[in-house]
């Protein structure tokens, strides 16, 4: 099987290629056996992509490195020719970028998923694995939201990922493409730039720092360990229904607050490292994924306990400070 992974010297990519390549971040217990014969890479290499997230799976003879932009329709077209699976990971994919400036979010995220859906409707690709999140749904006070509710995305960024959620959803419909959508809940591990509340907190109190915690430090996300989430994309991939959208969940809500709490103890730190700043733009409550639907019809549970989770990021961002200081230092993170 040829399996084209876009964005896949990203964090959740590059763990999603390192999994397909026999080097997963965890137990693959559950992971449907697939025997890619090349694996193929397309990465813009932003800022976010990193060819180190790739070094534990450089030398193996089926990963092909291509650097290329998405939104680009020649060298789409060329690297969608032949593949049986294209898994699309590629995106912008920070909020707080998005508030900044919302144009690179659009072109990639929408425009790019656009030129990548017609090289694959182009190529007759078998499959077309459209990663999302559970940001398109907005926010929940109670409750949570099953693959049927209403999108209603706050954020420039959620906003061009329901955008590109819905054009997915409307190449099985109208060309009856085979498509599958997930949206996740936030992720946490290792190889996440360490721009995102987890890395950035942990990188931060392991140099002696502070933390800055937004609002009132009450807004609640499910915390997700990247490799359920692609234990979860893997199963969508080899067995999801056409046409359909999965929930992969990790099963534990924070508050950013508790979050925070959990990150200081793991780091040896007291609150006197956290600095209370002004709340993001818009920023939603509380997400809440119902995940029983990949549960029931794929056999999905997360693995991996919040805590032991935590526990083995932390001292893998203690473990690979040759990884993130330099990133740290370039974006002045
Ligand atoms: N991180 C999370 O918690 C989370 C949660 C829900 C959904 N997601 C989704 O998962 C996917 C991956 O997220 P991530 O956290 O790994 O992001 P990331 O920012 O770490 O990685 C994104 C990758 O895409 C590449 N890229 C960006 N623009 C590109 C372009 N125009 N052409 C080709 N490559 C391009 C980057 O170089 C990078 O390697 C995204 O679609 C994101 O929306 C992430």
């Amino acid at each position: 099987m040829r399996i084209l992974v876009t964005g896949g010297a990203g964090f959740i990519g590059s763990e999603y290629v390192r999994m397909l390549l026999g080097v997963p971040g965890g137990d693959a217990s559950g992971v449907p056996a697939v025997e890619p014969t090349t694996v193929t890479v397309l990465d813009k290499l932003t800022y976010s992509g990193n060819l180190d997230n790739l070094a534990p799976v450089r030398d193996d003879p089926r990963l092909r490195f291509v650097r290329g932009d998405i939104c680009d329709p020649a060298t789409v077209d060329e690297v969608v020719a032949g593949q049986d699976v294209v898994v699309h990971f590629a995106a912008e994919s920070h909020v707080d970028r998005s508030i900044e400036g919302a144009a690179p979010f659009v072109t990639t995220n929408v425009l790019g998923t656009q030129t990548l859906l017609d090289a694959a409707l182009r190529h007759g690709t078998g499959r077309f694995v459209h990663v999302s999140t559970d940001e398109v749904y907005g926010s929940i006070d109670s409750g949570s939201w099953t693959e049927t509710w209403p999108l209603a995305p706050n954020s420039p960024y959620s906003a061009s990922k329901a955008g590109s959620d819905l054009l997915a959803l409307a190449y099985h419909r109208t060309h009856g493409m085979d498509v599958v959508v997930t949206r996740c809940s936030n992720n946490y591990g290792p190889y996440q730039f360490p721009e995102k509340v987890v890395p950035l907190f942990v990188t931060n109190l392991l140099d002696g720092g502070t933390v800055p915690l937004y609002g009132d430090g009450g807004n609640i996300r499910d915390w997700l360990h990247v490799h359920d989430h692609c234990r979860g994309i893997a199963m969508v991939a080899h067995a999801g229904r056409s046409g359909e959208v999965y929930h992969i969940g990790g099963g534990t809500e924070l508050s950013n607050k508790e979050l925070t709490g959990r990150l200081l103890e793991a780091c040896d730190a007291g609150w006197d490292r956290v600095v209370p700043v002004a709340d993001r733009k818009g920023h939603d409550r509380r997400y809440s994924l119902d995940i029983s639907k990949i549960n029931t019809e794929l056999g999905y549970a997360p693995s991996i306990d919040l805590d032991e989770g935590l526990t083995r990021t932390v001292a893998w961002y203690r473990d690979n400070r040759a990884w993130w200081e330099p990133l740290k230092k370039a974006s002045g993170a």
